[in-house]
């Protein structure tokens, strides 16, 4: 799908990646774009920056009522909803450790608002025939992530959803994308995680990462890749399960221990 005189929600829009995806929109030629976010005054503040062609909406991505009213108000305002990138995510570091609270809670941010703007967006979508829904999951939904088990089963389970979505409704004009990167120069990465340090070697800048999505949903790409390098290492993992399990023992156990900072 192309962006010109589209209109667009972008989810987390407030900062990093989906700020970045709102002004590559709008560069790009999208009618309007409705910068939603559970932080209100950061949204605000970028549709301020943006100018008229964008507004900003409070909405926390893991209430199914919020996001059903993020579509109700962008239908009535605009009269048609073109793209809707899911974008908002967090993550939470630990394994066994997590409490049960820690995994439902970045379950309904990660996966459930993926399926709570499915279900208010799609029919809307079926029935001009056209839309395109678009899903931010990590380069850990192909792979993993090393020291953290809720962000990496919740981007698994990102990417999976948008594969049924794809197979369901890509023979009714909707079109599905996931994009999967590994570091991006954002709040995200955590300079105190030997991990993250590592990923910010190879990272890219928000902006980068936004403009990789954009051409992916013109180039009607399912998975839309902005570190090509993920490609390959799916491939291994695909070709050789047991043997890259052995390779990612290796790495964690060299982010692991005291001495992890020196042996980066
Ligand atoms: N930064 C990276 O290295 C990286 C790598 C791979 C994938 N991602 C994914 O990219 C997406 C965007 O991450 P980012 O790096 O821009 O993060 P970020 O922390 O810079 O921005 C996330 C935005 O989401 C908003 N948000 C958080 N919880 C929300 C909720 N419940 N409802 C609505 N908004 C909410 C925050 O207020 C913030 O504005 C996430 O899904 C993340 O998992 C990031």
């Amino acid at each position: 799908m192309q962006i010109n005189d589209r209109t667009v929600i972008i989810t987390g829009a407030a900062a990093g990646i989906g700020r970045s995806l709102a002004s590559v929109c709008l560069a790009r030629g999208a009618s309007h774009v409705v910068l939603a976010d559970i932080d209100r005054d950061g949204a605000s503040l970028v549709a301020e920056e943006l100018g008229s062609d964008a507004t900003a909406a409070c909405c926390d991505v893991a209430s199914e009522s919020d996001v059903q009213a993020l579509v109700a108000k962008t239908l009535d305002q605009l009269g048609r909803i073109d793209i809707f990138i899911s974008n908002a995510g967090v993550t939470a570091k630990g394994g066994l450790d997590c409490t049960n609270e820690q995994w439902q809670q970045i379950w309904e941010i990660n996966v459930m608002s993926r399926v709570y703007a499915a279900r208010a967006v799609v029919p809307h979508m079926l029935e001009r025939g056209s839309g395109c829904l678009v899903q931010t999951a990590s380069a850990a939904g192909l792979l993993t992530e090393i020291g953290s088990a809720p962000y990496s089963v919740t981007k698994h389970a990102d990417l999976a959803f948008a594969e049924w979505l794809s197979v369901q409704y890509g023979r009714s004009g909707i079109q599905v994308a996931c994009v999967c990167p590994l570091g991006v120069q954002t709040d995200m990465l955590d300079e105190s995680d030997p991990v993250h340090r590592f990923l910010y070697l190879q990272s890219i800048t928000a902006e980068a990462a936004a403009t990789a999505v954009v051409e992916g949903i013109e180039a009607e790409e399912f998975l839309i890749l902005p570190h090509p390098d993920v490609l390959e290492f799916f491939r291994r993992k695909a070709s050789d399960y047991s043997g890259w399990l052995r390779g990612m023992q290796r790495l964690h156990q060299k982010f692991s221990g005291p001495n992890a900072e020196k042996r980066i």
